[in-house]
């Protein structure tokens, strides 16, 4: 097996793969193929969702991957209406994946209208407790939603997975990250599909590497030390995806990506079920 994606340390100590397959918007058998193939490639993080309708076949690509359990990386998301309920919302996640735990379960978004978010990360820090999550953490939340968590219990969430990419490159949300200990994720890394592998700036640099556009753009966020889930289906560009460990972007090269601004974000930012993946 070549090219394991290395390791973050989170803020409890659990150790997480910095690159996990996105699944959205895969489903059904397309997404389990996908995941059993990331996996034969070298890939050990998948990241899912309740709202993605995909836990059961990234659950079976787990459970039948013949890989040790403990080797694997599994994150999952539960949507709006457990927020008042977590353990519940907790429950349908396992069941749906049909594994014992989760390596890493997020708040999906804050919906800061239900004023729940505070309530669902205690139960959190409970169901962290009784082992059905091994690390805990958020997703789509802003720094005044984290001060309130932070204030209410005192407990470090271990990652706030955010729209980043050099379009929208997130530095006040990185810097606010880092200096609580929590580690940044980002989703839709690549900009999904809005140019950004078309720009002079980042095609120079995948020459200048002998790298693709794609593996300059996910160098960006290792570089950054955030963890990445690039989304493919395809074996071929998934391998592309995860060979990012032999050369690194210089400090002014970062910067210089991270000024691309010209684009829009690959969706606006919305804290909704119904529109957030
Ligand atoms: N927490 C949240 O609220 C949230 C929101 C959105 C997404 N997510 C997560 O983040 C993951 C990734 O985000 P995303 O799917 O929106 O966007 P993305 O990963 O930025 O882009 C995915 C798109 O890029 C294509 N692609 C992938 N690798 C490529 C390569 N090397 N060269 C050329 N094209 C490539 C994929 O097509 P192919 O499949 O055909 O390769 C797909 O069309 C999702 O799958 C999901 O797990 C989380």
């Amino acid at each position: 097996m070549t090219n394991l994606s290395p390791t973050l340390t989170l803020a409890s100590g659990v150790e997480m793969p910095q690159v996990a397959l996105g699944t959205w918007p895969m489903v059904e058998q397309e997404c389990e193929r996908a995941v059993r193939s990331a996996f034969d490639l070298g890939y050990r993080h998948v990241d899912t969702a309740e709202n993605y309708e995909n836990e059961a076949p990234v659950g079976k690509a787990v459970r039948e991957s013949g890989i040790d359990r403990s080797e694997l990386f599994v994150t999952t998301k539960f949507n709006r209406k457990w927020h008042g309920d977590a353990a519940a919302g907790a429950r349908g996640n396992l069941e749906r994946l049909g594994l014992d735990y989760v390596d890493l379960l997020l708040i999906h978004w804050p919906n800061p209208d239900q004023d729940l978010y505070v309530k669902a990360f205690e139960t959190l820090i409970e169901l962290k407790e009784q082992g059905l999550a091994r690390a805990i953490g958020l997703s789509n939340f802003k720094p005044a939603h984290i001060e309130r968590i932070l204030a209410a219990t005192g407990v470090t969430p271990d990652v706030n997975q955010i729209e980043m990419h050099p379009y929208y490159d997130r530095a006040a949300e990185r810097e606010y990250h880092a200096s609580k200990g929590i580690t940044t994720e980002a989703w839709s890394p690549l900009g999904r599909d809005n140019g950004l592998r078309e720009e002079a700036a980042i095609k120079d640099l995948a020459d200048k590497y002998g790298k693709t556009p794609s593996q300059v753009i996910l160098r960006w966020d290792i570089d950054l030390g955030a963890a990445t889930a690039p989304k493919s289906g395809n074996p071929g560009r998934q391998a592309e995806n995860l060979d990012l460990f032999d050369f690194s972007l210089t400090p002014e090269e970062i910067a210089e990506l991270s000024k691309l601004q010209a684009g829009p974000a690959a969706e606006p930012m919305q804290d909704s079920d119904v529109f957030g993946h």
